[in-house]
């Protein structure tokens, strides 16, 4: 009988032992292409750190016997104001956004899918109908129109433009090495990693067949016709011009659904982003995966929710790691929160399961913020509720 007779518990009580578990599991290279952050990772820590500046102070008399979480996001009903943010999974679990999707499909929320997915939108958007297509600028308009009729004829109900990425993604620890295609030499270098991870290796074993990681990106060419290789894409998207607020306003205009631009950090672009008629931004730094020295996004929210909170819906994402968190940013102006990691790490500890139980452990830990500052609604949260440090804000892009 094993000592600890928790030990082979699959559910995890928080997102840290996610995270511990993930380490455990994963071959180094796929755990640290999670973890990273550019350059000193400043803005990576301060996503995290910041929510932690923000305190409560709970009622211990006369919570509210039930509490409400549903909301709606670029309108799709979802429980609760909690959807999965758009990431690139490549080699975290076979099943990858698949996965996902079907876990946020049994809590009753949304998904942003990557272009550089690593599983075709049509299996997603099969498991899950509230999904939103993700898009980099990468190619011609001609191929962004593509991805994006692609997707809607797959049943995507949204799409999001990821705008904020520079690059120069130098990390002071080193960058994960992604290898170009896992062929016989990459199976080679990576052997010994992979050996040392016997779990993992075991989960891309099926019914007696071993499959490989694709490092493709099946979502970037026509249904059917086979994607880039993962560094194929990224060179093409390094390639391609950025694009401008006019090159956004012509998509916005192709795409006769909802529309949310992602990685908006100042007050003048969330007004452009309302200009040219977006139903959401989300306040984004792709957490802490762009330019380094970004603040926390916790602490810009407050006054772009403030500037266009009634013109578009203002969502977050990055660092959020507990129901707590997501409560805090509900009461800064967000509508809803997108998370990033937490749920890479509980794919990686636990497959769905795994999905499942982080976003059980964001519900929960909300719940437990509501019924302590005796709230009856999600929708009842505000700054009142918090006690915010002098100086927490940041705004850039003020008129
Ligand atoms: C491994 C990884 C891959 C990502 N890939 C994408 C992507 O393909 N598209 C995108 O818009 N954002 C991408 N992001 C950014 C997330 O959507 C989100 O902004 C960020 O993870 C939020 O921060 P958090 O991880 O602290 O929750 C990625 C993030 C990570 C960690």
């Amino acid at each position: 009988m094993a000592l600890n007779p928790w030990a082979k518990n699959p559910w995890f009580e928080t997102v840290t032992e996610a995270q511990r578990r993930a380490k455990k599991r994963l071959p180094k290279s796929v755990y640290s292409s999670l973890v990273a952050g550019t350059q000193a990772g400043v803005t990576l820590d301060d996503n995290v750190k910041a929510f932690s500046e923000l305190t409560w102070a709970p009622h211990v008399v006369g919570a509210q016997a039930e509490r409400e979480m549903a909301t709606s996001v670029m309108g799709q009903d979802i429980s609760f104001p909690v959807m999965i943010s758009p990431t690139g999974v490549q080699a975290v679990d076979p099943d990858g956004e698949v996965a996902v999707a079907r876990a946020a499909a049994a809590r009753g929320t949304a998904m942003g899918l990557s272009s550089f997915a690593s599983h075709p939108v049509e299996e997603v958007t099969a498991v899950n109908d509230k999904i939103f297509f993700q898009i980099y600028w990468l190619g011609s308009r001609d191929d962004i129109l593509m991805r994006a009729e692609r997707a809607k004829a797959a049943g995507a109900k949204g799409l999001i433009v990821t705008t904020d990425w520079v690059f120069n993604v130098g990390r002071d620890w080193g960058s994960p090495e992604i290898p170009e295609k896992v062929n016989l030499k990459a199976l080679v270098r990576l052997g010994p990693e992979i050996a040392v991870k016997p779990r993992y290796a075991l989960d891309w074993v099926k019914g007696g067949k071993v499959t490989i990681p694709d490092l493709t990106a099946p979502n970037l060419t026509p249904q059917g016709v086979p994607g880039p290789t993962f560094f194929g894409a990224y060179g093409e998207w390094m390639n391609t011009p950025p694009p401008t607020w006019e090159d956004l306003k012509w998509l916005r205009e192709q795409w006769d659904g909802p529309f949310m631009v992602k990685g908006i950090t100042r007050l003048d672009d969330a007004k452009r982003a309302v200009d040219i008629g977006a139903t959401a931004i989300s306040v984004s730094n792709h957490g802490g995966n762009n330019l380094d020295g970004t603040p926390a996004t916790i602490r810009l929210l407050p006054d772009i929710a403030k500037a266009v909170g009634n013109d578009l819906e203002v969502l977050l994402d990055g660092g959020i790691r507990r129901g707590s968190d997501v409560a805090k940013a509900l009461a800064l102006g967000a509508k809803a929160v997108m998370i990033g990691r937490a749920y890479l790490w509980g794919l990686a500890a636990n497959g769905q399961a795994g999905v499942e139980n982080v976003l059980d452990l964001m519900r929960m830990g909300l719940d437990g913020v509501l019924m302590g500052l005796g709230q009856k609604s999600i929708h009842d949260l505000s700054p009142e509720d918090l006690l915010i440090p002098d100086g927490f804000t940041r705004a850039f892009g003020t008129d």
